[in-house]
């Protein structure tokens, strides 16, 4: 590359507000999030409406404190990318919204981006990636095993059948009466407790990559409904670190076995549930005795930030992906799909 290539990227998804600019798909000139998570914590979850309220009031503030921060000027970037789904519609509308006019007022090329996409791309900041190259994501709405064979191809080798890993953790949260979010609530209480019950994993078919979380889950609610009616009281702690033994283990051999299956050169973490501990280290363990190469991100590029957004953007660029001033913000959009796509 004898040019630098910056890119400013804009993520607004759900419920951070977030810009980042990012040299050449892997240096990080800034990196801006505005948690709304006080806001939505007393509702228990993220109220939709209050998202994009909060995503109007921030946007241009994020975007100005990310290129002070940057010590650049819009002119300066080479293009605009923006998440562009899935996620809660009117949230990405407002990030949708303010890149195409910042996009359109500088003249500069716009790039729509798969959140997922994103949340891979992290890991890319860190390290340059190997194909084939297989990703777990583990999100609050997406728990997925995706094969790489090279730069933006995406293909789904595995999903989740019912709840991803992500939101199973929310929900158990929430029946512990933990606050929300909940992942984080019973990581922490996991690493100080014991596993004392056996918890159901779902297999699923004998050579499935898929994950089901829901029989899980169900199983939480009814032992401490069961415990309840009998008297007993369950520590928290030991629930906590019954159910992440389960979903660690399961996420852990279902990646190893998907692995060897393909024969990949790397294996990559993604998505919010990616900053859990249990999963660190077990993926790390086990990756490390077969020495097949695991990248995991930094914990502030596990949850929602926009310079994953601008490292997936900055290979979209490079391949020529272009979005048009129609750009839209689309809830379902399907990871595969938007990797198949040319927008010249
Ligand atoms: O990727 P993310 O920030 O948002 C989505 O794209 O969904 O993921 C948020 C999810 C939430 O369900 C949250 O509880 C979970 O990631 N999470 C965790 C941890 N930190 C965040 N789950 C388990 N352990 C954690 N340490
Ligand atoms: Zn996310």
């Amino acid at each position: 590359m004898n040019k630098d290539q910056f890119i400013l990227a804009i993520e607004t998804s759900c419920d951070e507000t977030a810009a980042a600019i990012i040299k050449n798909g892997q240096e990080i000139m800034a990196n801006v999030v505005a948690s709304q998570i006080q806001s939505h914590k007393r509702f228990g979850g993220v109220v939709p409406e209050i998202a994009s309220r909060h995503h109007v009031e921030q946007i241009t503030i994020v975007v100005e404190e990310t290129l002070r921060q940057a010590n650049m000027d819009i002119g300066d970037m080479d293009a605009i990318a923006v998440t562009e789904g899935p996620g809660l519609v009117g949230a990405l509308l407002v990030g949708v919204n303010a890149a195409k006019a910042l996009a359109y007022a500088n003249q500069k090329p716009l790039i729509g981006v798969h959140h997922i996409a994103g949340h891979i791309y992290a890991n890319r900041i860190e390290q340059e990636f190997t194909f084939p190259l297989l990703a777990l994501v583990v999100s609050g709405g997406h728990t997925e095993l995706v094969l790489m064979r090279e730069h933006g191809s995406f293909e789904i080798i595995g999903e989740t059948r019912d709840d991803a890993a992500g939101e199973a953790y929310d929900k158990v949260a929430r029946t512990l009466d933990l606050p929300y979010p909940g992942g984080p609530e019973i990581d922490r209480l996991a690493q100080v407790g014991e596993e004392t019950i056996d918890f159901p994993r779902a297999w699923l078919e004998e050579g499935s990559f898929d994950f089901s979380f829901s029989g899980l889950k169900s199983a939480v609610i009814n032992s401490l409904h069961n415990s309840k009616q009998r008297g007993e009281v369950l520590k928290k702690e030991d629930v906590a670190a019954s159910f992440q033994a389960s979903v660690v283990e399961v996420l852990t051999e279902k990646t190893f076995q998907a692995a060897k299956r393909y024969d990949v050169k790397q294996v990559v973490l993604a998505g919010g549930v990616a900053a859990n501990k249990g999963l660190r280290q077990e993926l790390t363990k086990k990756f490390n005795e077969a020495s097949i190469p695991l990248s995991i991100p930094p914990l502030n590029l596990c949850t929602d930030n926009a310079a994953m957004i601008g490292a997936a953007g900055a290979i979209a660029y490079e391949q020529g992906h272009r979005a048009g001033w129609d750009l839209n913000a689309n809830p379902s959009l399907d990871l595969e799909r938007y990797g198949s796509r040319k927008q010249l």
